[in-house]
């Protein structure tokens, strides 16, 4: 990517595994773009061109190097190897092997990387110890599995010499088994294309210039002076070029942020200009040469400011700066609180969270007659393609959008971001258009968590039953609304935790200021309420002498309660059944932790033990948020099942798989899959709201249910029939009768020769929430409760982690190896937002300063799963996702205050902030 002019270019030769070969470039091209440009090997990915994400780990002579840290000369008579050296003899390695087997691979954008770092590992360790591990591949970076599934996979490579050992049994049902991901394959071994990895070959080249001031207004100079002077430039795009609707936002009446600001940027990364032409023209070109007249302004930084008096509105029709409000009001919190035995109150302010996924956007756009096709990473395709059409002003089906692998989201690659320019591109000037966010680009566009300013109260009688909450709780949602309003609505449901409490007053609001948009995050505004709602039942329980696991136990919401909506639960209710299972746990730990720090009194480490619990609604919060699933048998016998639901490396194309295959009674390896594209997939709504399990996979079984009913009705069996498919036939035996089905003579439905369709679709049953947020916001709920086990170092204000031990209530785990890798990736994520993780504008645009926790910050994680039925889920199936987030600052919250005393009020607790606390404590 960044081939610096001036450089001769030069022949170096190299092995590149195992071939000789010779590269004509500048010496100092990057490795890793020598790889994926001069000799197409993708397989090596590009996650932040600095060395910090070890995502392009490649083995030079054996040793580990970031291929983006190497120029070309270095390489010079040396030994290159990419991870397309595995599998030369056509089948997996050992180590590939135990990746697919163990789960290793979530998006997979690391996985090459981790892959070749193990590599160097094992040819000089074959059976390495789980420290050996971590320290080998703790250069490479991961944001989705929490690593542990990786070390187990690398420690566990020699059991694979014998393929056999990955053999699934396929024999029983499909939906309870470790089945290996269905796309697996072409992540191990680098096939599986992601937004950066191709593009048609006469591609331009799309760049944005981006607003340096978090508030200003500008002017722009003489354009075609720049054009002229720089032929390569095929065009600079501006507010004047975009054929519709210069906004897009999430809601169809909320779309306030432009393609390409008018005259007046709101954020640091608002989109100004983008240039369009050839590669070289266009990476070279200085963007300071633009003509842009920047006027800055004092910027709004932050929600206090937003609020003040006379601070200046971010959008005209919010003078105010308050975007929506969220409330919820039941029984009387005033009263209950005034009259309380035991009561709790406290604040709390978090900062921005980056998404990091390791997968900076990237795609390309090509015009086909007068249709556009967008291929980009997303979560979101069907929202993309609506974005897009309003954006060129065209109808709906003038536009495809042809999701690629997508190399990690967590709700960051749900708002559109380099679609509608390349849209734009690629429709005015008909030509294929492509663009690759760097990291920089990538952090200072892309939304975040948002930050929150909480202050709660919550009360409980003698005998320790809650008796009331009330909290306010503000969130900055940045320059634009993005899902603003979907935080403001989903915390005050959530507020008071997975517990009966029966008076309860909460008031959200999200808030512009000049700030990155926060967007959707792994929780929606449910992870920073959670860290307080818990942290006042810890100080209550601790004024009414009550362990902390106990005071739960006994408030923990159960089958048939009426939730704080006014919503009666199903019997899906788990939570007493994980805190059952911890309870054993919580015990033990918290006894060696109290007789470990009473037989070192003098020492500076105190080891805590802490308990956290949520509850998650999946879906949207009282909206429609339906899903469509087809599979479709064709005159051969060829079954298909056309799939919408992006897997963004949580495994959805597997379970889906999974679930339409039982409900339809037939082997998973029979089917094909048709996934993503809008042309040929059904809508099945976005990767968002841990919703596709659970709503996608109900579609999936009704679609299954729908062909297998027909199977049925043509043979006149009765439910407990079996199928077989064979070459162009379905056999189908009831009761000791078999029916034979000939498809070549039932007539086609479509000109793919289809002459069966099952079609499921669903939409999860949900009511308005009236004035005071009753009403039924859910279709189920997800339950869990997770054990934090820690030591600080009281001299430093350092937190070391033990252990996570998590309980969740999942309904049925559809594929447990899938669930567990999502619990582990979330607690990994939630360990970020307690300790680590917090995003400053201009400052922390990058993964160097920036810190997501590596190999070495996760612990060990011990996983229980608890199958409360949920009576809509697939076989039970509720949402995994982000439960399995929520939970874990409140634990390792717990455990600190369990260690030294000290509350967390300002997260991430960052050693000079616990530090400072300890201090203030005394
Ligand atoms: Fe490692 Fe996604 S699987 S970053």
């Amino acid at each position: 990517m960044n081939e610096m002019p001036g450089l001769d270019l030069a022949a170096t030769a190299f092995t590149l595994n195992g071939r000789a070969v010779t590269c004509t470039a500048a010496p100092d091209k990057r490795l890793a773009d020598v790889l994926r440009e001069d000799f197409g090997m993708t397989g090596t990915k590009v996650g932040c061109d600095a060395g910090d994400c070890g995502a392009c780990t490649v083995l030079l002579d054996g040793r580990q190097v970031c291929a983006c840290l190497v120029p070309l000369a270095q390489a010079t008579g040396a030994a290159v190897e990419t991870v397309e050296s595995f599998g030369d003899d056509g089948g997996e390695t050992a180590l590939q092997r135990s990746f697919l087997h163990h789960g290793a691979a979530q998006c997979g954008i690391c996985t090459p990387g981790m892959l070749m770092a193990a590599t160097e590992l094992l040819r000089r360790e074959p059976r390495p110890d789980g420290a050996e591990v971590r320290d080998a591949l703790g250069g490479v970076l991961c944001r989705c599995t929490g690593y542990g599934k990786i070390v187990e996979a690398v420690m566990d490579a020699h059991r694979f010499e014998d393929a056999a050992n990955t053999a699934v049994d396929t024999d029983g049902p499909a939906v309870g088994a470790r089945h290996i991901r269905v796309d697996g394959a072409a992540k191990v071994s680098g096939r599986d294309l992601f937004g950066a990895d191709a593009a048609p070959a006469d591609s331009l080249w799309l760049r944005v210039l981006r607003s340096p001031h978090a508030r200003a207004r500008y002017e722009i100079g003489d354009l075609d002076a720049i054009r002229a002077s720089h032929p390569g430039i095929v065009a600079i795009l501006t507010t004047n070029d975009i054929p519709g609707t210069n906004r897009f936002g999430i809601y169809p009446d909320l779309k306030d942020q432009p393609v390409l600001a008018e005259g007046v940027v709101r954020y640091r990364g608002d989109a100004v200009l983008a240039l369009v032409g050839e590669k070289t023209a266009i990476e070279t070109f200085d963007m300071a040469l633009l003509p842009v007249d920047w006027f800055s302004e004092t910027p709004v930084a932050g929600i206090e400011a937003a609020l003040a008096a006379g601070a200046p509105a971010i959008h005209d029709d919010h003078p105010d700066n308050i975007l929506t409000r969220g409330r919820l009001e039941t029984g009387d919190a005033a009263s209950a609180l005034a009259a309380a035995v035991a009561m709790a109150e406290g604040n709390l302010r978090t900062g921005f969270v980056e998404h990091a996924y390791i997968e900076p956007e990237a795609g390309f756009a090509k015009r086909v007659g007068d249709r556009i096709e967008v291929t980009a990473c997303t979560q979101a395709p069907h929202m993309d393609l609506d974005e897009t059409a309003h954006v060129l002003g065209v109808a709906r089906d003038a536009v495809r959008i042809i999701p690629t692998g997508c190399g990690g989201g967590f709700g960051g690659k749900l708002d559109v971001s380099l679609q509608p320019l390349l849209a734009v591109a690629a429709w005015t000037l008909n030509r294929p258009v492509r663009c690759i966010y760097n990291r920089i680009e990538s952090m200072a566009s892309s939304t975040k968590r948002h930050p929150a300013t909480i202050a709660a109260s919550a009360a409980a009688d003698r005998q320790g039953n809650l008796t009331a909450l009330r909290m306010t709780a503000d969130f900055d949602t940045g320059a634009y609304a993005s899902w603003g309003p979907t935080v403001a609505g989903r915390v005050p449901v959530h507020a008071s935790g997975p517990y009966r409490v029966p008076n309860v007053s909460i008031r959200s609001r999200a808030i512009y200021s000049n700030a990155p948009p926060s967007g959707a995050f792994r929780g929606f505004g449910v992870p920073q309420t959670a860290i307080i709602q818990e942290r006042l039942f810890d100080d209550l329980a601790e004024s009414l002498s009550l362990d902390p696991f106990e005071f739960r136990y006994r408030n923990a919401l159960r089958p048939g309660d009426r939730t704080a909506t006014g919503q009666v639960l199903s019997e899906s209710v788990g939570l007493t059944e994980c805190l059952e299972k911890l309870r054993p746990r919580w015990e033990e730990l918290r006894r060696q932790a109290e007789d470990q720090n009473a037989a070192r009194a003098a020492s500076p480490r105190r080891r805590g033990v802490g308990v956290g619990c949520m509850w998650y609604g999946c879906g949207n919060t009282s909206m429609s948020n339906p899903s469509e699933i087809r599979v479709a048998l064709d005159r051969k016998g060829g079954l298909t099942l056309f799939n919408g639901a992006v897997d963004i490396g949580q495994g959805s194309y597997t379970v889906i798989l999974q679930i339409c295959a039982d409900a339809l009674g037939l082997p998973l390896d029979r089917f094909r899959l048709v996934v993503g594209d809008t042309d040929l997939t059904p809508d099945a709504g976005k990767t968002s709201a841990s919703r596709q399990t659970f709503v996608s996979g109900r579609a999936a079984f009704l679609a299954g249910r729908d062909l297998r009913a027909q199977f049925l009705r043509l043979a006149n069996a009765g439910e407990e029939a079996t199928l077989e498919l064979g070459q162009g036939q379905v056999t189908i035996r009831d009761e000791g009768r078999e029916t034979v089905i000939d498809l070549g003579a039932l007539p086609a439905l479509d000109d793919r020769d289809n002459v069966l369709l099952g079609i499921g679709a669903f939409d999860p049953p949900t009511t308005a929430l009236d004035e005071n947020g009753q009403g039924d916001p859910y279709a189920s709920y997800a339950f869990a409760a997770q054990i934090a086990d820690l030591e600080v170092d009281i001299e430093l204000g350092t937190v070391h982690l033990h252990r996570i031990v998590a309980a969740h209530d999942v309904g049925r785990a559809i594929n447990p190896t899938l669930v567990e890798g999502q619990i582990h990736g979330g607690i990994a994520q939630g360990i970020g937002l307690a300790l680590m993780e917090e995003y400053v504008p201009g400052r922390t645009e990058n993964l160097h300063d920036y810190l997501i926790p590596t190999m070495g910050d996760v612990p060990e994680i011990e996983v229980m799963l608890v199958e409360a039925a949920d009576p809509l889920g697939p076989f039970g199936a509720k949402g995994i996702g982000e439960p399995a987030l929520v939970p874990t600052a409140p634990a390792i919250f717990g455990a600190i205050r369990h260690a030294t005393g000290v509350r967390a009020s300002r997260v991430p607790l960052l050693p000079h902030r616990l530090l400072a606390a300890l201090q203030e404590a005394g």
